[in-house]
């Protein structure tokens, strides 16, 4: 099967997915808690996982699904194709705001990213990506990032890495803060990256994060020249959680180097 049908077929149930959601806040949410109190799943998370299941078993039954609320196959390695899906990134701006949350979807092929997607549900605006073929935002072709440096860098951080922490050197973030033109905290990491390889951040760091919520992210960022790493610098483990950087080729190594130092 080509690439390309596997592309507009995803297309077509991410534009469902999002219509289904969208209706979804005219009834009720039934939000529950998992790992603790902050961490929310509600019952519009697993039902768009399922229906993303459905939709692509049915597609084709060869292909396998790795998502975050695990209503698929438990899925171990990334041999043949497979679908990382996030089907809400941002489920507590989803709860709480009604806005700023993406579906995220990757599709490997034999380990390799083909296809990413990060769709913003309520703007209906997608970014996705061909692997050596471009990236794109709705009918714009998205450009090669262009160079910048750190003092006019906008950076994604959360605020929580200024403060004392068992992850990072915090006095060294501390300098990074005072040295960029900004900071910005989203609540999705999903559209933090989207962000990213649209040039309106030019990094985002995070120190747990999991395959779905990068995905289909790091496959857009391939085309535009981002680069997207743990914070060691090494690939991220796409069947495990790691921590998170990624940023404009041109400051990637340098806030590795000197302002996000992670202990060990
Ligand atoms: C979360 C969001 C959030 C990030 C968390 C993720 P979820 O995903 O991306 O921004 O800080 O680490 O778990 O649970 O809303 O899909
Ligand atoms: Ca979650
Ligand atoms: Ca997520
Ligand atoms: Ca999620």
């Amino acid at each position: 099967m080509s690439l390309q049908r596997i592309d507009e077929f995803a297309k077509s149930i991410i534009f469902e997915a999002g219509k289904r959601i969208r209706n979804a806040f005219s009834y009720n949410l039934v939000i529950e808690t998992k790992s603790n109190a902050n961490d929310l799943v509600t019952n519009i998370d697993r039902e768009t996982e399922l229906f993303f299941i459905e939709k692509i078993k049915t597609f084709d039954p060869t292909h396998k699904i790795l998502g975050e609320e695990g209503m698929g196959e438990k899925v171990e390695s990334l041999d043949g194709i497979v679908w990382i899906i996030d089907p809400i990134d941002g489920t507590m701006n989803f709860v709480k705001q009604h806005r700023h949350f993406m579906i995220s979807i990757g599709i490997f092929i034999n380990g390799i990213g083909k296809l990413g997607y990060i769709f913003d549900v309520m703007r209906e605006d997608l970014f996705y990506a061909v692997a050596g073929e471009g990236a794109w935002y709705n009918d714009s072709p998205l450009r090669k990032l262009q160079p910048v440096s750190i003092e006019e860098s906008v950076i994604g951080i959360n605020a929580s890495w200024v403060a004392p922490n068992r992850h990072i050197h915090h006095e060294k973030v501390i300098e990074l803060i005072r040295k960029v033109r900004g900071t910005r905290s989203y609540g999705s990491a999903a559209m933090e990256i989207a962000f990213v390889v649209s040039g309106k951040l030019d990094a985002y760091v995070s120190m747990r994060l999991s395959p779905w919520d990068i995905a289909g992210g790091t496959i857009i960022a391939k085309e535009v020249g981002a680069i997207a790493t743990n914070l060691h610098g090494e690939d991220f483990d796409f069947l495990n959680q790691d921590t998170f950087i990624i940023a404009n080729p041109s400051i990637h190594k340098e806030l590795l180097d000197k302002y996000i130092v992670p202990y060990r």
